[in-house]
């Protein structure tokens, strides 16, 4: 996570993150490779919390959950737009010749950052990670050799949501030829960026929640049945052209127009709503409508969740896009593909919302915005105030001391809490002192520790990570109250 190269707190995080278990360079024995991340123990704990957490909200909304391949023959990406759009500007050092991005702030008016010499235009490098499927001699279906070779290309998906589309008549059937319906997938999807040198920003394998929402265009996208729900939402907006964030209602937001229709505006809200359930602070967050020039190929209208991080300023961690029928007319222009439905409105192929979560981007906000340091004494306390929902663990169980009565109890103890399902971890290494910073550095919200007094009357000390205030608690009735 980028550990070293700046001063001050915000390398702190990255310190820890990886110090304690939750993120590091992948192929670091190797040197480490640009773009690739490994997740450790606490670390995969955490995403896997936050991912549970993501499909429980999206489940709510009665949207199913589905699978599909990583990898997928070159046609697909032929009709999706992705072999042609899917590309990034790049400039590069006319001295070093290293390769960067083109964003906002490295253009070719800019010097490079790793040696200071000047920026020429390198033209679009293409994103997609291309591979062969099977070997590639496939003369089956005829042609020439160079034909079946091209038949034999793959990519890995840039985004999870093309599985999706590319399936829409079976779970139209699925849905009894209803609309509108939403599917969800959590999963892996790979884009060669050109400089991925920030950590989990920029990755060149991550992972993508994304829900794809298939709507009728007249009926559904000014009707949606829950609009209600998240109609007084306050929500921080920044449209083209502005300086700033306007707090606004969702429910103002799209009578005024700034928001395009409902269904846009409910996924919107839905987004903010997620991000604060999972303990990302609202005031470092805000929804920024892109540019016409910045939309994606398939996109008419396009919000992204941004995330306020002390390293990266405004960095987007949720893209809320409307796709329109882009993708399902793209694909129903192959030969064979049917993407139409019939409605009360008549045949009409169906609009896509589509709320696309990065789930790295948001671990990096959760960790920096979690990270928090106070000076006690003569030490440094570390804590990562983590939502007991999303800690890696919830609840340590320590033995005051190292003596085999204290110990026998402090086991049947953490047993107990762990055949509750409840996330335990055993600790009875060092001072107690020691082993409750060792717990507020990975964010721990309870620490259970058992004394002389619990073997006479059964009660325990709970800890709590952020006030650090105690409170004695009958054996028996542990679980609820950590609960
Ligand atoms: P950016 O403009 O920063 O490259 P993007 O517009 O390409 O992002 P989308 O295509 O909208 O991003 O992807 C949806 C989500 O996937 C983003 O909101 C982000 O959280 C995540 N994401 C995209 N690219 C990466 C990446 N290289 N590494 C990690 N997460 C990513
Ligand atoms: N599926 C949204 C994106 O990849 O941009």
């Amino acid at each position: 996570m980028g550990v070293g190269d700046k001063e001050g707190r915000r390398d702190e995080t990255a310190e820890l993150a990886r110090r304690r278990g939750f993120i590091w360079s992948a192929f670091e024995v190797y040197g480490g490779a640009a773009g690739f991340y490994d997740y450790g123990p606490l670390g995969t704990l955490l995403k896997r919390r936050i991912e549970e957490k993501w499909r429980d909200f999206y489940r709510r909304e009665g949207f199913y959950e589905i699978e599909t391949t990583t990898i997928a023959p070159r046609e697909i990406f032929e009709s999706s737009g992705h072999l042609e759009s899917f590309t990034d500007p790049a400039v590069r050092c006319k001295e070093c010749k290293s390769i960067f991005r083109v964003d906002e702030n490295l253009t070719v008016a800019v010097k490079c950052p790793e040696c200071g010499g000047g920026l020429e235009a390198s033209g679009e490098f293409h994103l997609m990670f291309q591979t062969r499927i099977g070997a590639g001699k496939d003369k089956g279906k005829g042609g020439s050799d160079e034909e079946a070779i091209k038949r034999s290309e793959g990519y890995l998906r840039p985004e999870t949501a093309q599985g999706i589309f590319i399936n829409f008549q079976r779970l139209l059937k699925f849905n009894r030829d209803k609309l509108p319906f939403g599917i969800l997938q959590i999963g892996k999807a790979y884009r060669n960026e050109i400089s991925p040198r920030q950590s989990l920003i920029r990755l060149r394998e991550f992972t993508l929640a994304e829900v794809e929402v298939f709507v009728d265009p007249a009926a559904d996208k000014n009707n949606h049945p829950r609009f209600e729900e998240v109609e007084d939402r306050m929500l921080s907006l920044v449209v083209p052209g502005a300086d700033e964030a306007e707090e606004k209602s969702v429910e103002d937001a799209v009578s005024s127009g700034i928001i395009a229709n409902e269904y846009l505006g409910y996924h919107i809200a839905r987004v903010d709503e997620f991000l604060e359930c999972i303990g990302l602070p609202r005031a470092r967050l805000q929804f920024r409508q892109h540019q016409q020039d910045e939309m994606a190929h398939y996109a008419i209208d396009c919000w992204d969740a941004e995330f306020l991080s002390e390293r990266y300023r405004w960095m987007e961690i949720v893209g809320i896009a409307d796709r329109g029928d882009y993708d399902l007319s793209a694909h129903a222009r192959s030969p064979n593909v049917n993407m139409h439905v019939h409605t009360e409105s008549g045949e009409i192929i169906p609009h896509v919302i589509e709320p696309s979560y990065g789930i790295d981007r948001i671990i990096y906000a959760l960790l920096e915005s979690a990270f928090y340091e106070e000076q006690i004494g003569k030490e440094k306390r570390r804590v990562l105030r983590f939502k007991r929902e999303i800690a890696p663990i919830q609840v340590a169980v320590f033995p005051l001391l190292n003596r085999d009565e204290l110990k026998s109890k402090a086991v049947a103890v953490f047993r107990m809490l762990r055949d509750a399902a409840i996330a335990v971890e055993y600790d009875n290494s060092g001072s107690i002192g020691k082993r409750y910073r060792r717990q507020d550095e990975i964010g721990t919200p309870h620490c259970v520790t058992i004394d002389y007094e619990t073997l006479e009357d059964n009660t325990v000390t709970v800890r709590e990570r952020d006030t650090m205030n105690q409170v004695r608690v009958a054996v028996p009735e542990l679980k609820d109250v950590l609960e």
